[in-house]
């Protein structure tokens, strides 16, 4: 049965799906979480077996590229169980990638099942070599614990690209550290913008705002940077470092300008889809799911939502709430 694809209003087809499987994490990074969390009632959360029947309806719809984000993903109970029933789609031919974004505290006990799962590379946030800062940034994490998890990930042969976020007065100091460390480990790299969500600015702030245009500038006086134009679909920018022959990313979530080749959408732990990550517009699929066995009005609420995905997002400092924020954390809509 072939099913038509989904295509937004502005003929834009949506071939990646990430998916939120908890919002739970066993850290508390400064930027992401407030140190006490109130977490959602388990019954709010979608099953496995949901979640198994949520990506499955948007493979058969399209979905090439599945990316399981959280809080952290291998903090679910059973996780594994998830990943293992994704395989079929890999196998199948539908799915093209089963990824996932991990804060590595748990890659020594996983990385082997997610490679036996099918998974190849994942992306592993980490934003700053030194313990106690480490320690200061995501208040409640380790970073030995998370050096063994990329040991074991790399053994494994997990392809591994570092997300590192860019703190001013914080991480500012280790940019050449840590982008000869991923050049040594051969690991991929990208800087994130830090983006006005969660309680930065609180008590805990550790580091403000560092534009990725500065901490470009910076790696422009050590290395020859060469633009490479291979795009994602998403926010992401590649150069390459012609000394190391690393390539290095920039996702700058606040500017606008990769919004007219963007292909993804992201389905929240509860089963709320966000068409754009900067706008509040969420459509609810978890009342189609388990309001019957079959998938058809999961499939039409599917649709229905991709034919609201606006043409660009609206993260803007002056035009969300007046604080700036988006109200939501990233550990519910999934970074
Ligand atoms: N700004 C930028 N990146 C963030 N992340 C979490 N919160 C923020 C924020 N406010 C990132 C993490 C990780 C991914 C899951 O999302 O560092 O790389
Ligand atoms: Fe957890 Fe990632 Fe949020 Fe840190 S940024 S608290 S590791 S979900």
């Amino acid at each position: 049965m072939t099913v038509p694809l989904l295509i937004d209003p502005f003929a834009r087809p949506i071939s990646y799906l990430r998916v939120s499987v908890t919002d739970r994490c066993d850290f508390r990074c400064v930027y992401c979480m407030a140190e006490n969390m109130t977490f959602l009632p388990k019954k709010e959360l979608l099953t496995l077996e949901e979640l198994d029947r949520m990506c499955s309806a948007f493979v058969r719809m399209g979905v090439e590229k599945l990316r399981i984000t959280g809080g952290e993903p291998l903090v679910r109970r059973d996780i594994m169980t998830f990943f293992h029933s994704m395989t079929r789609h890999l196998d199948s031919g539908a799915l093209q990638e089963l990824t996932l974004t991990t804060n590595g505290s748990q890659l020594a006990r996983f990385a082997d099942e997610l490679v036996s799962a099918g998974v190849k590379r994942i992306n592993v946030s980490l934003d700053t070599l030194d313990e106690e800062k480490f320690a200061r940034v995501t208040r409640w994490g380790r970073l030995p614990q998370v050096l063994n998890g990329l040991d074991a990930a790399q053994k494994a042969g997990l392809r591994i690209k570092i997300n590192t976020v860019a703190l001013k007065g914080f991480n500012e100091d280790e940019l050449f550290k840590l982008t000869e460390w991923c050049a040594s480990r051969d690991m991929d790299l990208t800087f994130i913008e830090v983006m006005p969500m969660g309680d930065l600015g609180g008590e805990d702030r550790v580091g403000q705002y560092w534009s990725l245009k500065d901490l470009r500038g910076q790696l422009a006086e050590h290395y020859t940077l060469t633009d490479l134009d291979h795009r994602t679909g998403g926010p992401a920018r590649y150069v390459q470092l012609d000394e190391t022959g690393q390539q290095v990313g920039f996702i700058t979530p606040l500017t606008h300008n990769f919004c007219e080749s963007c292909n993804r959408v992201r389905l929240t732990c509860t089963g709320e889809l966000f068409m754009c990550l900067g706008q509040e517009d969420n459509a609810d699929l978890r009342t189609p799911l388990r309001a019957s066995e079959a998938d058809d009005l999961l499939e039409d609420a599917i649709r229905a939502a991709i034919a609201r995905k606006p043409k660009g997002h609206d993260f803007d400092y002056s035009r969300q709430r007046a604080d700036g924020q988006v109200s939501r954390h990233m550990s519910h809509t999934g970074g």
